[in-house]
């Protein structure tokens, strides 16, 4: 038999859709208390009615507003999944409004999310705190200049955090995915495009696996720290020859 969960209570971000949805609902199965936070109150409401989560009607980037909410909340694990992909344009030709989202919500909101939480966990020696990174954080892709460098500062944030949270008891877990079918692309490939282009004809990871594999790594004993696990489709590899032939103006 497994043992009891040493943690009561989960903050997760992004719950509206994706990844993010899916792991409220399997940690709402392991008995916890889910504070899901979110920018869409409908989709808030109906995580509710489905399965008890507690809304938080916040963006990401203010900090405040998630703290205000949560005020006098033992938060045990803090599940870091909102993240935006905005565009897949080439880097010379970027909104630069969209490098300063990018790194806004992709890495400096779990920075400062963590930090709110941190000080609580670590004096009671008691917390996990997960992050999504992305396979896009550990190898350069195409038209991923900006989001790339988000994923991997929040990776190496997660090494420097476990480095300070020594002694803590606190764990610290990245999970990084490659191609999950979700909403990700909404605005990068609008419409019908992400469904053609990346999910049609191929078997992409469902969100719920991943939430599968949160749950498994929250599961495991306080001393045992998943710190950094790989989840890839079968069929997706990274890296590759491509080499393209140069053509004189
Ligand atoms: N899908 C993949 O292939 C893949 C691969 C590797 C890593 N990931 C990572 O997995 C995480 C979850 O993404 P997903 O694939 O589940 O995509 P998704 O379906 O688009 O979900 C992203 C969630 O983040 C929320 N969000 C975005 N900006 C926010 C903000 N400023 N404040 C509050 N919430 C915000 C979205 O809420 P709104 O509905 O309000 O926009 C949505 O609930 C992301 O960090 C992503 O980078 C995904």
């Amino acid at each position: 038999m497994s043992e009891p969960l040493p943690y009561r209570v989960a903050v997760v971000t992004g719950a509206t859709s994706g990844i993010g949805r899916a792991t409220v609902l399997k940690l709402r199965e392991l008995g916890l208390t889910v504070y899901a936070v979110g920018r869409r109150e409908d989709s808030l409401q109906e995580l509710t009615a489905l399965c008890g989560a507690r809304p938080v009607k916040a963006d990401v980037r203010d900090t405040a507003a998630i703290v205000e909410q949560l005020c006098g909340i033992e938060v045990d694990i803090l599940v870091n999944n909102a993240g935006i992909l905005s565009t897949r344009a080439s880097f010379h030709e970027i909104e630069p409004a969209e490098i300063d989202a990018m790194i806004d919500i992709n890495l400096k909101a779990p920075m400062h999310i963590t930090r709110a939480f941190l000080p609580g966990m670590v004096e009671r020696k008691r917390g996990h705190l997960v992050y999504l990174g992305s396979s896009g954080g550990r190898a350069p892709y195409p038209s991923m200049g900006a989001y790339g460098p988000s994923k991997a500062g929040l990776s190496l944030f997660c090494d420097n955090l476990r480095c300070d949270l020594l002694g803590t008891s606190v764990r610290v877990s990245e999970v990084v995915p490659g191609r999950v079918q979700t909403d990700l692309y909404r605005t990068a490939l609008a419409g019908n495009q992400a469904q053609a282009l990346l999910y049609n004809g191929y078997r992409p990871i469902q969100p719920s696996h991943i939430a599968t594999i949160i749950a498994n790594v929250i599961e495991l004993p306080a001393f045992v720290d998943v710190s950094r696990i790989e989840v890839f489709p079968t069929d997706q590899a990274t890296g590759g020859g491509t080499m393209v032939k140069f053509e004189q103006q």
